[in-house]
Protein backbone atom coordinates (compact mmCIF):
# COMPACT_ATOMS: atom_id res chain seq x y z
CA UNK A 1 0.00 0.00 0.00
CA UNK A 2 1.17 3.26 -0.88
CA UNK A 3 1.02 5.84 2.40
CA UNK A 4 0.80 9.55 1.95
CA UNK A 5 3.75 11.79 1.83
CA UNK A 6 5.30 12.80 5.11
CA UNK A 7 4.74 16.80 5.24
CA UNK A 8 1.59 18.88 4.71
CA UNK A 9 -0.75 15.81 4.39
CA UNK A 10 -4.32 16.64 5.82
CA UNK A 11 -5.53 13.17 5.04
CA UNK A 12 -7.27 11.04 7.49
CA UNK A 13 -6.99 7.12 7.43
CA UNK A 14 -9.40 4.68 8.94
CA UNK A 15 -8.07 1.37 10.12
CA UNK A 16 -9.98 -1.12 10.66
CA UNK A 17 -8.52 -3.66 12.32
CA UNK A 18 -5.93 -6.62 11.72
CA UNK A 19 -2.59 -5.22 11.85
CA UNK A 20 -0.75 -8.06 12.88
CA UNK A 21 -0.77 -10.37 16.43
CA UNK A 22 2.45 -9.56 17.01
CA UNK A 23 2.20 -6.24 19.37
CA UNK A 24 5.86 -4.57 17.89
CA UNK A 25 4.01 -4.98 14.19
CA UNK A 26 0.99 -3.30 15.25
CA UNK A 27 2.43 -0.18 17.30
CA UNK A 28 5.47 0.20 14.19
CA UNK A 29 2.36 0.20 11.73
CA UNK A 30 0.48 2.36 14.03
CA UNK A 31 3.70 5.09 14.36
CA UNK A 32 4.10 4.60 10.30
CA UNK A 33 0.35 5.73 9.84
CA UNK A 34 0.62 8.49 12.26
CA UNK A 35 3.94 9.77 11.03
CA UNK A 36 2.24 10.05 7.07
CA UNK A 37 -1.42 11.44 8.31
CA UNK A 38 -2.65 14.01 9.56
CA UNK A 39 -4.96 11.87 11.77
CA UNK A 40 -5.52 8.10 12.17
CA UNK A 41 -8.52 6.25 13.58
CA UNK A 42 -8.11 2.81 14.28
CA UNK A 43 -9.93 -0.57 15.98
CA UNK A 44 -8.60 -3.74 16.69
CA UNK A 45 -9.45 -6.94 14.83
CA UNK A 46 -9.19 -10.43 15.72
CA UNK A 47 -5.39 -10.89 15.29
CA UNK A 48 -4.58 -8.12 17.64
CA UNK A 49 -6.14 -10.06 20.65
CA UNK A 50 -4.74 -13.30 19.52
CA UNK A 51 -2.20 -14.43 22.42
CA UNK A 52 0.39 -16.67 21.93
CA UNK A 53 2.01 -19.32 24.86
CA UNK A 54 0.96 -19.10 28.56
CA UNK A 55 0.48 -15.75 29.84
CA UNK A 56 -2.06 -14.54 32.44
CA UNK A 57 -3.31 -11.82 29.97
CA UNK A 58 -6.76 -12.41 28.42
CA UNK A 59 -8.11 -11.11 25.47
CA UNK A 60 -10.22 -8.32 27.01
CA UNK A 61 -7.27 -7.02 29.11
CA UNK A 62 -5.41 -7.29 25.48
CA UNK A 63 -7.53 -4.88 23.87
CA UNK A 64 -7.39 -2.37 27.01
CA UNK A 65 -3.96 -2.29 26.88
CA UNK A 66 -4.09 -1.85 23.01
CA UNK A 67 -6.34 0.86 23.96
CA UNK A 68 -4.18 2.58 26.16
CA UNK A 69 -0.91 2.23 23.66
CA UNK A 70 -3.59 4.29 21.05
CA UNK A 71 -3.99 7.26 23.83
CA UNK A 72 -0.07 7.19 24.07
CA UNK A 73 0.58 7.13 20.15
CA UNK A 74 -2.21 9.78 19.48
CA UNK A 75 -4.20 6.56 17.38
CA UNK A 76 -7.73 7.70 17.84
CA UNK A 77 -9.74 4.62 18.93
CA UNK A 78 -12.55 7.33 20.45
CA UNK A 79 -15.55 9.23 18.07
CA UNK A 80 -13.70 12.35 16.55
CA UNK A 81 -14.70 15.23 14.66
CA UNK A 82 -13.22 16.05 11.38
CA UNK A 83 -13.95 20.05 10.11
CA UNK A 84 -12.99 20.89 6.28
CA UNK A 85 -14.32 23.66 3.90
CA UNK A 86 -17.55 24.27 6.18
CA UNK A 87 -18.30 20.53 6.37
CA UNK A 88 -18.23 18.59 9.88
CA UNK A 89 -17.55 15.00 9.80
CA UNK A 90 -18.09 12.62 12.75
CA UNK A 91 -15.92 9.55 12.70
CA UNK A 92 -17.40 6.71 14.99
CA UNK A 93 -14.95 3.62 15.87
CA UNK A 94 -16.77 0.75 17.00
CA UNK A 95 -15.43 -1.98 19.20
CA UNK A 96 -17.26 -5.56 18.17
CA UNK A 97 -16.55 -9.35 18.53
CA UNK A 98 -17.66 -12.19 16.25
CA UNK A 99 -20.36 -14.25 17.37
CA UNK A 100 -22.18 -17.51 15.78
CA UNK A 101 -25.70 -16.72 16.36
CA UNK A 102 -25.09 -12.92 13.80
CA UNK A 103 -25.85 -15.97 11.14
CA UNK A 104 -29.21 -16.46 10.81
CA UNK A 105 -29.43 -17.76 7.40
CA UNK A 106 -30.46 -21.46 6.88
CA UNK A 107 -27.20 -23.63 6.89
CA UNK A 108 -25.83 -25.45 3.56
CA UNK A 109 -27.67 -28.79 3.35
CA UNK A 110 -25.93 -32.36 2.97
CA UNK A 111 -22.22 -30.47 2.56
CA UNK A 112 -19.67 -33.35 3.40
CA UNK A 113 -16.99 -32.58 5.96
CA UNK A 114 -18.53 -28.90 6.39
CA UNK A 115 -16.57 -27.80 9.16
CA UNK A 116 -18.36 -26.57 12.75
CA UNK A 117 -17.05 -22.67 13.04
CA UNK A 118 -14.58 -23.54 16.07
CA UNK A 119 -12.57 -26.06 13.91
CA UNK A 120 -12.32 -23.22 11.22
CA UNK A 121 -10.94 -20.34 12.84
CA UNK A 122 -7.95 -19.93 15.31
CA UNK A 123 -9.94 -17.23 17.37
CA UNK A 124 -11.09 -20.30 19.04
CA UNK A 125 -7.75 -21.59 19.79
CA UNK A 126 -5.79 -18.70 20.26
CA UNK A 127 -7.91 -15.76 22.24
CA UNK A 128 -8.33 -16.31 26.09
CA UNK A 129 -11.65 -14.72 27.92
CA UNK A 130 -12.41 -14.11 31.62
CA UNK A 131 -14.20 -16.61 33.01
CA UNK A 132 -17.78 -16.94 32.01
CA UNK A 133 -16.86 -15.43 28.55
CA UNK A 134 -16.91 -17.56 25.15
CA UNK A 135 -16.84 -16.72 22.16
CA UNK A 136 -19.57 -19.46 21.05
CA UNK A 137 -22.57 -18.46 22.96
CA UNK A 138 -21.63 -14.56 22.27
CA UNK A 139 -20.71 -13.49 25.75
CA UNK A 140 -17.29 -12.34 24.19
CA UNK A 141 -19.06 -10.23 21.82
CA UNK A 142 -20.71 -8.97 24.31
CA UNK A 143 -18.39 -8.39 26.75
CA UNK A 144 -16.53 -6.31 24.04
CA UNK A 145 -18.91 -5.02 22.93
CA UNK A 146 -19.77 -3.37 26.33
CA UNK A 147 -16.12 -1.62 26.04
CA UNK A 148 -17.68 0.96 24.00
CA UNK A 149 -19.76 2.10 26.53
CA UNK A 150 -16.54 2.12 29.12
CA UNK A 151 -15.00 4.78 26.36
CA UNK A 152 -17.63 6.94 26.01
CA UNK A 153 -21.79 7.59 27.18
CA UNK A 154 -23.74 5.51 24.06
CA UNK A 155 -26.36 7.90 25.04
CA UNK A 156 -24.05 10.90 24.69
CA UNK A 157 -22.87 9.64 21.25
CA UNK A 158 -26.09 9.68 19.83
CA UNK A 159 -27.23 12.71 21.07
CA UNK A 160 -24.38 14.59 19.28
CA UNK A 161 -24.70 12.31 16.38
CA UNK A 162 -27.56 14.78 15.67
CA UNK A 163 -25.35 17.94 15.41
CA UNK A 164 -24.00 15.92 12.34
CA UNK A 165 -25.26 15.85 8.77
CA UNK A 166 -22.40 13.31 7.46
CA UNK A 167 -21.25 10.68 10.12
CA UNK A 168 -18.51 7.84 9.25
CA UNK A 169 -18.50 4.93 11.63
CA UNK A 170 -16.42 1.24 11.08
CA UNK A 171 -15.65 -1.40 12.78
CA UNK A 172 -13.67 -4.40 12.11
CA UNK A 173 -16.68 -6.84 12.10
CA UNK A 174 -19.77 -7.11 9.66
CA UNK A 175 -23.07 -5.48 11.39
CA UNK A 176 -25.19 -7.04 8.54
CA UNK A 177 -25.81 -10.48 6.65
CA UNK A 178 -25.94 -8.44 3.75
CA UNK A 179 -22.28 -7.80 3.38
CA UNK A 180 -21.29 -10.92 3.61
CA UNK A 181 -21.06 -13.45 0.37
CA UNK A 182 -23.79 -15.85 0.87
CA UNK A 183 -22.70 -19.02 2.26
CA UNK A 184 -22.54 -20.76 -1.18
CA UNK A 185 -19.78 -18.78 -1.79
CA UNK A 186 -17.79 -19.20 1.00
CA UNK A 187 -14.52 -21.97 0.25
CA UNK A 188 -16.23 -23.14 4.50
CA UNK A 189 -20.35 -22.24 4.58
CA UNK A 190 -19.64 -22.11 8.30
CA UNK A 191 -17.09 -19.43 8.49
CA UNK A 192 -20.33 -17.15 8.27
CA UNK A 193 -20.79 -17.68 11.68
CA UNK A 194 -17.34 -15.92 12.55
CA UNK A 195 -17.68 -12.83 11.15
CA UNK A 196 -20.13 -10.59 12.86
CA UNK A 197 -22.18 -9.10 15.29
CA UNK A 198 -25.50 -8.69 16.40
CA UNK A 199 -24.38 -6.33 19.40
CA UNK A 200 -22.90 -4.29 16.42
CA UNK A 201 -25.71 -4.04 14.27
CA UNK A 202 -27.62 -2.74 16.73
CA UNK A 203 -25.04 0.46 17.52
CA UNK A 204 -24.75 0.84 13.42
CA UNK A 205 -28.76 0.60 13.40
CA UNK A 206 -29.13 3.75 16.32
CA UNK A 207 -26.44 5.68 14.99
CA UNK A 208 -27.80 5.77 11.34
CA UNK A 209 -24.10 6.31 9.49
CA UNK A 210 -23.63 7.78 6.38
CA UNK A 211 -21.22 4.93 5.78
CA UNK A 212 -19.91 1.98 7.74
CA UNK A 213 -16.30 0.67 6.73
CA UNK A 214 -15.95 -2.50 7.76
CA UNK A 215 -13.29 -5.41 7.43
CA UNK A 216 -12.62 -8.98 8.46
CA UNK A 217 -13.21 -10.98 5.32
CA UNK A 218 -11.33 -9.68 2.74
CA UNK A 219 -13.85 -9.21 -0.03
CA UNK A 220 -14.43 -5.78 -1.64
CA UNK A 221 -17.79 -4.49 -0.90
CA UNK A 222 -19.57 -1.39 -1.56
CA UNK A 223 -23.57 -1.99 -0.58
CA UNK A 224 -26.18 0.72 0.55
CA UNK A 225 -28.19 -1.43 2.76
CA UNK A 226 -31.25 0.16 4.25
CA UNK A 227 -29.88 3.64 3.64
CA UNK A 228 -26.20 3.00 5.07
CA UNK A 229 -23.62 2.77 2.52
CA UNK A 230 -21.39 -0.28 3.49
CA UNK A 231 -17.93 -0.26 2.28
CA UNK A 232 -15.16 -2.60 2.86
CA UNK A 233 -11.79 -2.08 0.99
CA UNK A 234 -9.45 -5.00 1.98
CA UNK A 235 -5.53 -5.07 1.35
CA UNK A 236 -5.77 -8.99 2.00
CA UNK A 237 -3.15 -11.37 2.39
CA UNK A 238 -0.85 -10.84 -0.97
CA UNK A 239 -1.54 -14.67 -1.95
CA UNK A 240 -5.21 -13.57 -2.55
CA UNK A 241 -4.58 -10.69 -4.12
CA UNK A 242 -2.71 -12.94 -6.86
CA UNK A 243 -5.59 -16.01 -7.21
CA UNK A 244 -8.69 -13.98 -6.66
CA UNK A 245 -7.79 -10.41 -6.60
CA UNK A 246 -11.13 -10.04 -8.54
CA UNK A 247 -12.92 -10.80 -5.19
CA UNK A 248 -10.24 -8.91 -3.13
CA UNK A 249 -10.53 -5.61 -4.87
CA UNK A 250 -12.50 -2.51 -4.59
CA UNK A 251 -11.92 -0.11 -7.60
CA UNK A 252 -8.63 0.09 -8.11
CA UNK A 253 -7.47 -0.73 -4.53
CA UNK A 254 -5.13 -3.20 -3.75
CA UNK A 255 -3.83 -4.67 -6.65
CA UNK A 256 -4.11 -2.10 -9.80
CA UNK A 257 -3.89 0.74 -8.01
CA UNK A 258 -1.81 1.42 -3.82
CA UNK A 259 -3.36 4.10 -2.78
CA UNK A 260 -6.08 3.35 0.17
CA UNK A 261 -9.79 3.69 -0.73
CA UNK A 262 -11.21 7.33 -0.87
CA UNK A 263 -14.04 7.29 1.35
CA UNK A 264 -14.99 10.73 1.64
CA UNK A 265 -13.35 13.83 0.61
CA UNK A 266 -14.27 17.30 2.03
CA UNK A 267 -14.80 18.67 -2.13
CA UNK A 268 -16.74 16.53 -3.23
CA UNK A 269 -20.25 16.19 -3.13
CA UNK A 270 -22.14 13.17 -4.63
CA UNK A 271 -24.02 10.57 -3.64
CA UNK A 272 -24.61 11.74 0.28
CA UNK A 273 -21.52 13.81 0.24
CA UNK A 274 -18.94 10.60 -0.57
CA UNK A 275 -17.03 9.49 -3.41
CA UNK A 276 -18.92 7.93 -6.01
CA UNK A 277 -19.64 3.92 -5.37
CA UNK A 278 -17.03 1.24 -6.99
CA UNK A 279 -19.18 -1.22 -7.76
CA UNK A 280 -17.14 -4.19 -8.06
CA UNK A 281 -17.29 -7.80 -7.05
CA UNK A 282 -19.67 -9.38 -4.35
CA UNK A 283 -21.65 -6.09 -4.19
CA UNK A 284 -22.03 -5.73 -7.82
CA UNK A 285 -23.17 -9.66 -8.17
CA UNK A 286 -25.70 -9.04 -4.90
CA UNK A 287 -26.71 -5.69 -6.45
CA UNK A 288 -27.70 -7.61 -10.02
CA UNK A 289 -29.16 -11.03 -8.48
CA UNK A 290 -29.79 -10.32 -5.00
CA UNK A 291 -29.33 -12.13 -2.03
CA UNK A 292 -30.83 -15.91 -2.29
CA UNK A 293 -29.75 -17.20 1.31
CA UNK A 294 -32.45 -20.18 0.49
CA UNK A 295 -30.44 -21.98 -2.07
CA UNK A 296 -28.42 -24.08 0.20
CA UNK A 297 -28.55 -28.01 -1.19
CA UNK A 298 -25.95 -30.50 -1.26
CA UNK A 299 -25.49 -30.26 -5.33
CA UNK A 300 -23.80 -26.60 -4.82
CA UNK A 301 -20.55 -28.06 -2.76
CA UNK A 302 -17.52 -27.70 -4.09
CA UNK A 303 -14.76 -31.08 -5.22
CA UNK A 304 -12.20 -30.34 -2.15
CA UNK A 305 -9.97 -27.99 -2.86
CA UNK A 306 -11.16 -26.64 -6.25
CA UNK A 307 -12.78 -23.53 -6.99
CA UNK A 308 -15.60 -24.83 -8.91
CA UNK A 309 -19.37 -24.62 -8.60
CA UNK A 310 -19.15 -22.71 -5.54
CA UNK A 311 -22.76 -20.94 -5.54
CA UNK A 312 -23.63 -21.07 -8.97
CA UNK A 313 -27.21 -20.65 -10.42
CA UNK A 314 -28.66 -20.44 -13.80
CA UNK A 315 -28.41 -17.73 -15.72
CA UNK A 316 -25.97 -15.79 -13.47
CA UNK A 317 -22.30 -14.81 -14.45
CA UNK A 318 -20.24 -15.70 -11.99
CA UNK A 319 -18.96 -13.79 -8.92
CA UNK A 320 -15.43 -13.00 -10.04
CA UNK A 321 -15.93 -12.14 -13.38
CA UNK A 322 -17.80 -8.83 -11.44
CA UNK A 323 -14.02 -7.79 -11.06
CA UNK A 324 -12.02 -4.94 -12.41
CA UNK A 325 -10.89 -5.29 -15.55
CA UNK A 326 -7.66 -5.97 -14.87
CA UNK A 327 -7.95 -8.56 -12.22
CA UNK A 328 -10.38 -10.29 -14.34
CA UNK A 329 -7.73 -10.61 -17.23
CA UNK A 330 -4.79 -11.24 -14.74
CA UNK A 331 -6.93 -13.93 -13.39
CA UNK A 332 -7.71 -15.66 -16.50
CA UNK A 333 -4.18 -15.90 -17.60
CA UNK A 334 -3.48 -17.88 -14.48
CA UNK A 335 -6.89 -20.37 -15.03
CA UNK A 336 -5.70 -20.80 -18.83
CA UNK A 337 -2.52 -22.12 -17.37
CA UNK A 338 -3.79 -23.95 -14.54
CA UNK A 339 -6.16 -25.80 -16.86
CA UNK A 340 -3.52 -26.37 -19.86
CA UNK A 341 -1.49 -27.79 -17.31
CA UNK A 342 1.63 -25.38 -17.81
CA UNK A 343 3.32 -22.58 -15.86
CA UNK A 344 3.80 -21.95 -12.29
CA UNK A 345 0.16 -22.04 -11.55
CA UNK A 346 0.02 -25.60 -13.64
CA UNK A 347 -1.45 -27.75 -10.93
CA UNK A 348 -3.28 -25.13 -8.50
CA UNK A 349 -2.95 -24.58 -4.71
CA UNK A 350 -4.25 -27.64 -3.76
CA UNK A 351 -1.56 -29.52 -5.87
CA UNK A 352 -4.56 -31.67 -7.59
CA UNK A 353 -5.25 -30.80 -11.58
CA UNK A 354 -8.53 -30.64 -12.81
CA UNK A 355 -10.94 -31.29 -9.61
CA UNK A 356 -14.49 -32.23 -9.87
CA UNK A 357 -14.17 -34.80 -13.08
CA UNK A 358 -13.27 -34.72 -16.30
CA UNK A 359 -15.47 -33.04 -19.48
CA UNK A 360 -17.55 -36.19 -20.26
CA UNK A 361 -18.25 -36.50 -23.96
CA UNK A 362 -21.91 -36.37 -24.91
CA UNK A 363 -23.95 -38.13 -27.60
CA UNK A 364 -26.42 -37.27 -29.62
CA UNK A 365 -29.54 -39.10 -28.19
CA UNK A 366 -28.55 -37.57 -24.48
CA UNK A 367 -28.30 -34.16 -26.27
CA UNK A 368 -31.47 -34.42 -27.77
CA UNK A 369 -33.63 -34.75 -24.79
CA UNK A 370 -31.86 -32.17 -23.04
CA UNK A 371 -32.97 -29.57 -26.16
CA UNK A 372 -36.21 -31.19 -25.35
CA UNK A 373 -36.29 -30.28 -21.73
CA UNK A 374 -34.31 -27.14 -22.43
CA UNK A 375 -31.62 -27.77 -19.86
CA UNK A 376 -28.48 -27.08 -21.36
CA UNK A 377 -26.74 -24.42 -23.61
CA UNK A 378 -24.94 -25.32 -26.74
CA UNK A 379 -21.54 -23.40 -27.55
CA UNK A 380 -20.11 -23.73 -31.16
CA UNK A 381 -16.21 -23.60 -30.36
CA UNK A 382 -14.99 -24.20 -33.41
CA UNK A 383 -12.41 -21.47 -34.87
CA UNK A 384 -14.27 -20.01 -38.50
CA UNK A 385 -12.28 -22.51 -40.53
CA UNK A 386 -14.71 -21.84 -43.92
CA UNK A 387 -17.21 -19.43 -45.08
CA UNK A 388 -20.23 -21.89 -44.30
CA UNK A 389 -21.58 -19.75 -41.43
CA UNK A 390 -24.00 -23.27 -40.10
CA UNK A 391 -23.84 -23.85 -36.69
CA UNK A 392 -25.80 -26.24 -34.12
CA UNK A 393 -28.96 -24.06 -33.78
CA UNK A 394 -29.51 -21.54 -30.97
CA UNK A 395 -25.89 -21.81 -30.03
CA UNK A 396 -23.69 -19.67 -28.88
CA UNK A 397 -20.34 -18.68 -30.71
CA UNK A 398 -17.09 -18.80 -28.36
CA UNK A 399 -14.72 -20.02 -30.61
CA UNK A 400 -11.69 -21.62 -28.90
CA UNK A 401 -8.69 -20.44 -28.14
CA UNK A 402 -9.57 -16.88 -29.81
CA UNK A 403 -12.34 -16.04 -27.77
CA UNK A 404 -12.60 -18.91 -24.37
CA UNK A 405 -8.82 -17.02 -23.54
CA UNK A 406 -10.25 -13.76 -23.53
CA UNK A 407 -14.14 -13.18 -23.15
CA UNK A 408 -12.92 -11.88 -19.51
CA UNK A 409 -11.47 -9.13 -20.91
CA UNK A 410 -14.52 -7.94 -22.62
CA UNK A 411 -15.92 -4.80 -21.55
CA UNK A 412 -18.51 -4.75 -18.31
CA UNK A 413 -21.64 -4.64 -20.28
CA UNK A 414 -20.75 -7.25 -23.04
CA UNK A 415 -18.96 -9.61 -20.89
CA UNK A 416 -22.33 -9.42 -18.83
CA UNK A 417 -24.28 -10.27 -21.75
CA UNK A 418 -22.00 -12.73 -23.01
CA UNK A 419 -21.69 -14.64 -19.45
CA UNK A 420 -25.58 -14.63 -18.66
CA UNK A 421 -25.89 -16.45 -21.72
CA UNK A 422 -23.15 -18.69 -21.35
CA UNK A 423 -24.51 -19.75 -18.01
CA UNK A 424 -28.47 -19.70 -19.18
CA UNK A 425 -30.50 -22.68 -17.90
CA UNK A 426 -29.69 -25.65 -15.55
CA UNK A 427 -27.34 -28.58 -16.81
CA UNK A 428 -24.02 -28.85 -18.80
CA UNK A 429 -22.65 -26.85 -20.94
CA UNK A 430 -22.20 -28.89 -24.45
CA UNK A 431 -19.26 -27.50 -26.59
CA UNK A 432 -19.38 -28.51 -30.14
CA UNK A 433 -16.12 -28.37 -32.22
CA UNK A 434 -14.30 -30.23 -35.14
CA UNK A 435 -15.05 -33.73 -35.48
CA UNK A 436 -10.96 -34.56 -35.88
CA UNK A 437 -9.80 -32.73 -32.89
CA UNK A 438 -11.41 -33.84 -29.92
CA UNK A 439 -8.20 -32.68 -27.85
CA UNK A 440 -9.21 -29.25 -28.82
CA UNK A 441 -12.40 -29.39 -27.64
CA UNK A 442 -11.06 -31.03 -24.32
CA UNK A 443 -8.88 -28.28 -23.69
CA UNK A 444 -12.09 -25.82 -24.27
CA UNK A 445 -13.82 -27.73 -21.87
CA UNK A 446 -11.30 -27.53 -18.93
CA UNK A 447 -11.21 -23.80 -20.25
CA UNK A 448 -14.34 -23.00 -19.68
CA UNK A 449 -14.72 -24.84 -16.49
CA UNK A 450 -12.83 -22.89 -14.74
CA UNK A 451 -13.67 -19.49 -16.07
CA UNK A 452 -17.10 -19.74 -15.74
CA UNK A 453 -16.42 -21.76 -12.13
CA UNK A 454 -18.14 -25.23 -13.50
CA UNK A 455 -17.16 -29.08 -12.65
CA UNK A 456 -14.95 -30.11 -15.73
CA UNK A 457 -17.67 -32.80 -15.91
CA UNK A 458 -20.54 -30.68 -16.20
CA UNK A 459 -18.61 -29.33 -19.49
CA UNK A 460 -19.36 -31.52 -22.27
CA UNK A 461 -17.36 -32.27 -25.97
CA UNK A 462 -20.36 -33.39 -28.19
CA UNK A 463 -18.63 -37.02 -29.39
CA UNK A 464 -17.87 -36.21 -33.28
CA UNK A 465 -17.91 -32.68 -33.30
CA UNK A 466 -20.18 -30.84 -35.83
CA UNK A 467 -19.85 -33.27 -38.07
CA UNK A 468 -21.21 -35.54 -36.44
CA UNK A 469 -24.07 -33.30 -35.21
CA UNK A 470 -25.24 -32.79 -38.84
CA UNK A 471 -25.24 -36.33 -39.50
CA UNK A 472 -26.91 -37.72 -36.52
CA UNK A 473 -29.75 -34.89 -37.24
CA UNK A 474 -29.51 -32.49 -34.55
CA UNK A 475 -30.57 -28.91 -35.13
CA UNK A 476 -28.44 -26.73 -37.15
CA UNK A 477 -28.97 -23.24 -38.00
CA UNK A 478 -27.80 -21.36 -40.71
CA UNK A 479 -27.05 -24.37 -42.96
CA UNK A 480 -26.38 -23.63 -46.78
CA UNK A 481 -25.85 -19.79 -46.01
CA UNK A 482 -23.39 -17.23 -47.59
FE1 LIG B 1 -10.29 -10.31 10.93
Amino acid sequence: MVLRPLSNCKDIIIVAGDISHKLDVILDTLRLFKARYARVFFCPGNHELWLWGKGSEDSLARLHHLLQLCRELGVETLPGEVQANQRRLLIVPLLSWHHPQWDSEPDMEGWVGARPVDKLLSDYYLTRWPTGIAIADGSAARAVDEVNDQLTSWSELLKRRQGFSEVISFSHFLPRLEVNPEKRYLTHPNLAKGVGSTYLRARVELLCPDVHVFGHTHFGYDLAVDGVRYIQAPLAMSAERGYRGSTVALGSFPVASAQPFLVWHSEQLCRAGHPEAKVHGQSAYASRYGRRAEVADAGLQPAPGSKVRVGWLPGRMPVWLFGPHQHRVLEADILKKESAGTGAAGRGRSGQQHQGGSPEPIGSAEVLELLRTGCCAVIDVREQTSSDPSRPAESLRLPHPSMTASFPGLPDDELLLLAEELMANDGPRILVGHGDQPEHCHHAALLLAALLRLHPRDVRPFRGGFEAWIEQGLPVQGLGET
